[in-house]
């Protein structure tokens, strides 16, 4: 018989749910966003998301089972996302998922919301023997992961912002709508990257540092009254230095470990210059790289279905105890 697992993931603004059968048939993947509620405020109400959470979390669950052609009787595993995100977020769905469980009889388990972004890249395939180095890009969290013998270990994270969220800041300077990251990989398209921007630079470490090159724009923008008919440049020129140095530290840590596969993970993941140098990259130097599919880049349920799916293979057996935890690390 095969194993169905369900899904459910509510760290930030995106309530979803997917079925999963055994380890990479994906059933159902259903997301359903905040995005339009929290747009006004130019970034992610923590309360309005919680509040979309309680609001959608059942109907977004029934359409997942729907979509699948499963009911709930049918399911064998509830995996939820246990952290890092919004604590008000996270309790939603992990009470949910626990109250779900409890009454079907089922076992409940608690996945890393940062490690189910990496994973999310062999939905479709299996993962490397010896291990890969995993970038995480996303609007709360950047860091360069080395997954070996089963253990994530981080060796690299931002000092200061998260690539996604000087995506969203710079967006915000440049006057453009929230998320910003889909914005200003949109303009960069048309943009020439002939403006000297750079991200900070932290030699001997894999540490990431995205905050001066907000304040550079900021202030490129102040000293330009005329910013606005160059906002394709200014875009295409942020998006080149960040892409810059978020690709030169994954190739740098590929090397120095010796490990031939790349993943990444996260919203930015999504950024097609990104996905075009890491790649290009790869190829010159025989990496090979992983990239999931957009669905499964940004935040969804399949990816928190497939890691629950993998610790629950593994014997990891999660108490009624389990609860949201804002700081969860990877590996932790
Ligand atoms: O992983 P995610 O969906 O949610 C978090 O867990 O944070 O990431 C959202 C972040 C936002 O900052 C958004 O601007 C960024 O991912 N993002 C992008 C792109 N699509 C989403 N950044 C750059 N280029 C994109 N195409
Ligand atoms: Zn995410």
């Amino acid at each position: 018989m095969p194993m169905l697992t369900l899904g459910i993931e509510t760290s930030c603004d995106e309530t979803a749910a997917a079925i999963l059968e055994d380890d990479k048939k994906v059933l159902s993947n259903i997301i359903s966003s905040s995005i339009a509620k929290q747009k006004p405020f130019g970034g992610v109400v923590p309360e309005i998301a919680s509040r979309h959470h309680l609001e959608n979390i059942d109907i977004v669950v029934g359409a997942a089972l729907k979509e699948a052609g499963k009911s709930l009787q049918d399911l064998d595993l509830v995996a939820v996302t246990q952290g890092p995100g919004l604590i008000g977020a996270l309790l939603v769905g992990t009470s949910f998922a626990k109250t779900l469980a409890y009454s079907l009889h089922k076992p409940v388990i608690g996945v890393n919301h940062l490690e189910a972004h990496l994973e999310a890249n062999f939905i479709d395939s299996e993962v490397p023997k010896n291990g890969y180095v995993g970038l995480v890009v996303s609007g709360g969290h950047t860091c360069l992961v080395l997954f070996r013998e089963g253990i994530f270990k981080i060796i690299g994270q931002t000092r200061d912002d998260a690539a996604g969220e000087a995506f969203d800041k710079v967006a915000k300077i440049l006057g453009l709508g929230y998320p910003g990251g889909p914005e200003i990989d949109r303009l960069a398209k048309s943009g020439n990257p002939k403006i000297k921007f750079q991200c900070g630079q932290i030699p001997g470490t894999f540490d990431f540092s995205f905050s001066g090159i907000k304040t550079a724009v900021l202030y490129y923008a102040q000293k330009n009254p005329h910013f606005k008919n160059e906002l394709a440049d200014i875009a295409a020129s942020f998006q080149r230095a960040v892409v810059k140095s978020l690709v030169e530290k994954t190739l740098r840590a590929s090397e120095e470990f010796d490990m031939s596969t790349i993943v990444v993970g996260g919203g930015v993941a999504a950024n097609s210059e990104l996905r075009a140098t890491l790649a290009n990259e790869s190829k010159k130097r025989g990496y090979q790289l992983q990239l999931s599919p957009l669905r499964y880049s940004v935040d969804n349920a399949a990816m928190i279905a497939r890691a629950g799916y993998l610790m629950h293979k593994q014997g990891r057996r999660d108490g009624w105890s389990l609860t949201g935890k804002a700081d969860l690390a990877i590996g932790g």
